[in-house]
């Protein structure tokens, strides 16, 4: 009984992990997509190759040893001839391990220096900062912000400068670049705990972690156009599993056309339309927090992000809250509106107690900024 146990145990978890090898088309590091995943994964192919071969041969003399000295039925037990240490072999055994690690850590290190190495020439700079629980994207030398898409070009670097939101300070805006420290007198305000995160692209890079204070820099590169999903890798609070992302590659030209529309000022209602009164709400209710370029406060002051994020061309990304949810779901906007920390756990976005007619409003605004 209990050996029937330890297998059905047993096979549940192979099961389990098992299902982790299923085929994911959308992050899958040996389906490497541009230059940088490429070297990851030409250093990876051979070392796994010396590992199934040191693999064989270490449990194939294992194996044959058991089997072949194994005791018999039929023959005396007796006990074999007791030798102690044997010179040649011992060598043999510490000088062989340490000629394939010293081989596999040629290339490694080769690796690592290179792909740590600031890209040269046509470079994009982007900074990202991850916040609890989404990420944002700042070009500073193109004037974009935007959130949980970055859009590049393909065949260009994209030097990404990486740090993490830390604790956010009252009357402060949330800075959009890694700044190493509190701004002198500034008050502690909570919009995210300053947690560590990491980012990854499997088929464009490797990993990053993301640290407050800290300003880490990775590299990747698109040979083409498609959008390539990407996760946050260290466990970072409630909503962890669900600070996902996307990287958006574009030809030069359609680059150059999304950064256009990035760059122009958001899209007014026409007045007297749902929108409109769309807008209205979000002026009161979402401005403490939340970005619209173009857009001004009752004392006509341009409203700015403050730890939520930039929602100039909102309609223009295909997902939000942290990709968790879709654009083209005019549901999803509507719940997550009504009560954000409902759909994503320990959400930092308040729920405002918005009526059902505001919520429509609201989501007829977002739909039109595109
Ligand atoms: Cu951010 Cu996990």
């Amino acid at each position: 009984m209990r050996t029937r146990t330890r297998l059905i145990l047993g096979l549940a978890a192979l099961a389990a992990s098992a299902a982790a090898c299923a085929p994911n088309a959308q992050q899958d590091s040996l389906n490497p997509q541009g230059p940088y995943a490429d070297k990851i994964y030409d250093l990876f192919v051979p070392v796994f190759w010396i590992a199934v071969g040191v693999f064989v041969v270490v449990e194939g003399l294992l194996l044959f040893i058991a089997l072949r000295y194994r005791r018999r039925k039929g023959r005396a037990a007796e006990i074999p001839p007791q030798i102690h240490g044997n010179n040649r072999l011992e060598i043999g055994w510490t000088i062989l391990p340490a000629l394939i690690l010293a081989g596999v850590a040629v290339p490694t290190v080769t690796t690592i220096f290179d792909l740590a190495r600031e890209p040269q020439g046509d470079v994009l700079e982007v900074n990202v900062l991850a916040h609890q629980w989404w990420w944002e994207f700042d070009y500073p030398q193109e004037g974009v912000n935007t959130a949980n898409e970055l859009h590049i070009p393909t065949g260009r670097p994209v030097y990404l400068t990486l740090c993490a939101v830390g604790l956010g300070y009252e009357d402060q805006p949330t800075p959009s670049v890694c700044q190493p420290g509190p701004p002198d007198g500034a008050i502690p305000a909570a919009i995210g705990d300053g947690v560590i995160h990491s980012f990854w692209v499997p088929e464009l890079a490797g990993t990053q972690d993301v640290v407050p204070g800290q300003a880490n820099t990775l590299t990747l590169q698109a040979d083409a156009p498609g959008r390539y999903s990407g996760q946050c890798k260290e466990f970072c609070g409630l909503s962890h599993a669900y600070m996902k992302f996307a990287v958006v590659a574009h030809t030069p030209e359609d680059y150059d056309a999304w950064l256009r529309g990035q760059q122009a000022d958001a899209v007014m209602p026409e007045s007297g339309s749902l929108a409109a009164t769309g807008m209205d709400v979000f002026l009161g209710q979402c401005i403490a927090c939340h970005a619209v370029q173009g857009l001004e406060d009752a004392n006509g002051n341009p409203v700015v992000a403050n730890g939520g994020p930039n929602l100039t061309h909102f309609a223009s990304r295909e997902c939000f809250a942290g990709c968790w949810l879709q654009n083209d779901d005019p549901e999803e906007l509507a719940a997550w509106l009504d009560n954000p920390a409902a759909v994503k756990q320990g959400s930092w976005m308040p729920d405002y107690g918005l009526t059902p007619d505001e919520i429509d409003a609201v989501v007829a605004y977002l739909k039109g900024l595109t």
